[in-house]
């Protein structure tokens, strides 16, 4: 009979040692607007293939399919970091789907003056719409996840979820741009019409 592992236990205080390898991804808590760390420029991130931010992109990808959302920025999950995730569907970029973008320390530049009211909606301002003028078509750039330099160009929606995203970086929430706030309202209180309009 093994000696016991310590006077007096009935079983060893450290049964099942951790497998440190293996990280259980977790559904992350949305910030809501009015919390400071939607209203607060978030810093840029050093290393996009450091362990601690592969995990939250871990954390952030399953929280975005849980929540059903399109994209989602790390201000969201309280984490002050300039990062941001979305997929675009193809039925919302004329027939050419976009898969998941990661894109570390985003910048977005305008390609023109044009500009185009639509309906966004937001995971931090939950049951919520509002109109929303942005930019048609953008050219963005990056650091994809694996720490490469990425860049493109984008056009409606897809630019549109750009503006959106990266926007919460700077601590703006789309009723800061909105030009008519008669538009912005529950969903389920802005009639058939509105509510069957796409959103963010
Ligand atoms: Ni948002």
């Amino acid at each position: 009979m093994p000696p016991p592992l310590c006077e007096g236990a009935t079983r060893p205080l450290h049964p099942a040692p951790r497998r440190p390898h293996v990280h259980r991804m977790a559904i992350l808590k949305i910030a809501r607007m009015g919390h400071p760390v939607l209203a607060t420029p978030a810093r840029p991130v050093d290393d996009p293939t450091a362990p601690e931010v592969r995990r939250l992109l871990d954390d952030m990808v399953e929280t975005l399919r849980d929540a059903g959302g399109v994209g989602l920025a790390a201000p969201q999950v309280h984490v002050p970091w300039r990062v941001i995730l979305y997929a675009v569907p193809a039925a919302r970029n004329a027939g050419v789907a976009i898969p998941l973008r990661i894109l570390f320390n985003p910048e977005l530049e305008p390609v023109d003056d044009a500009m185009v009211e639509a309906r966004e909606a937001c995971l931090s301002l939950p049951g919520l719409s509002g109109s929303v003028p942005r930019y048609r078509h953008v050219r963005w750039r990056g650091v994809s996840a694996d720490g490469q330099a990425i860049e493109g160009e984008a056009t409606d929606f897809h630019a549109r979820v750009l503006q959106h995203e990266c926007d919460h970086l700077d601590g703006v929430l789309y009723p800061m741009r909105m030009r008519d706030l008669r538009t912005f309202g529950f969903v389920d209180a802005q009639g058939a019409e509105v509510a069957a309009a796409p959103v963010d």
